[in-house]
């Protein structure tokens, strides 16, 4: 993987700073999309200087999305991985739901992780090469009291990721998601207490996941020897959904 160039979106923070780190420890150049905390995206260039770069963008722009992918190819050369890891929630039950609750988490999940992945297929299909990760969730796979906007987002990568897996197939392109479990992020800390104490008696192995125990599946699939799997999901969860 050394020399190969990633983009994370997101990936100053939480599971998007451990994938960064760990694609910057095995030698690629890495591109980091943030949004709106360019303090932790500068420590994290300051530890990687000669690897890595710094992005600011909103993903649910699609203006954006055409900036910050331009910047990376022209700081790097080209993007052979993707990892569309941006993700916001807007937590409320459904009868307290507001329409823009709704619409913020979709344009950011949904539709900002399209348009990354559209920018990076086009020039990955020309290439003849190119590895794209969805970081989806656990909730998309079962659903969450709380989370209908989140969890319709996170159902919504697997098809998206399936279709432009068969997509990209013949192209070189492999799709793939990730569903992480409840894990140790500032997303998670934001839950409350007593929801969160619930959540993690439900969790077989009893804990929270690591952001690291994520990125190593990641990396696992950013491989460029891993060509041979597409339109996967890899569930790194606790054993809360099997
Ligand atoms: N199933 C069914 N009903 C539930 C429920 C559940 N799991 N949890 C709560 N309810 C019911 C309550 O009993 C209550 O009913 P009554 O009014 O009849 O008593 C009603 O729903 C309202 O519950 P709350 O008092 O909790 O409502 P609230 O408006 O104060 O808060 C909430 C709603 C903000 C969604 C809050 O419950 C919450 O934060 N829940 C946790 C959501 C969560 O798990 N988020 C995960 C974020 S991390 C993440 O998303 C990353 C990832 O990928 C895993």
């Amino acid at each position: 993987m050394t020399g190969q160039v990633a983009l994370v979106t997101g990936g100053a923070r939480g599971i998007g700073r451990a994938i960064s780190t760990r694609l910057a420890r095995r030698g690629m150049k890495v591109g980091v999309g943030y949004s709106s905390d360019p303090t932790s995206a500068e420590n994290l260039q300051a530890e990687f200087p000669d690897l890595i770069t710094i992005h600011q963008g909103n993903i649910g722009e699609r203006g954006d999305c055409e900036r910050v992918f331009d910047e990376v190819v022209r700081a790097h050369g080209r993007v052979d991985v993707l990892v569309n890891n941006a993700g916001i929630t807007a937590d409320k039950m459904v009868a307290k739901m507001e329409v823009d609750d709704w619409d913020r988490v979709v344009q950011v999940n949904l539709s900002g992780t399209f348009y990354m992945a559209q920018l990076a297929y086009l020039q990955m299909a020309e290439r003849g090469s190119g590895r794209i990760v969805n970081i989806s969730s656990v909730i998309g796979e079962a659903g969450n009291a709380g989370q209908v906007n989140y969890a319709a987002t996170k159902s919504g990568l697997f098809g998206m990721t399936m279709s432009m897996a068969q997509e990209g197939a013949r192209k070189g392109v492999t799709v793939n998601c990730v569903a992480p479990g409840y894990i140790e992020t500032d997303m998670v800390a934001a839950v409350p207490e007593k929801a969160i104490e619930k959540i993690v008696s439900g969790i077989p192995m009893k804990r929270l996941g690591q952001p690291d125990e994520v990125a190593r599946v990641v990396e696992f699939l950013a491989d460029p020897e891993s060509e041979y799997i597409t339109g996967q999901v890899y569930s790194v969860n606790g054993g809360l959904h099997m």
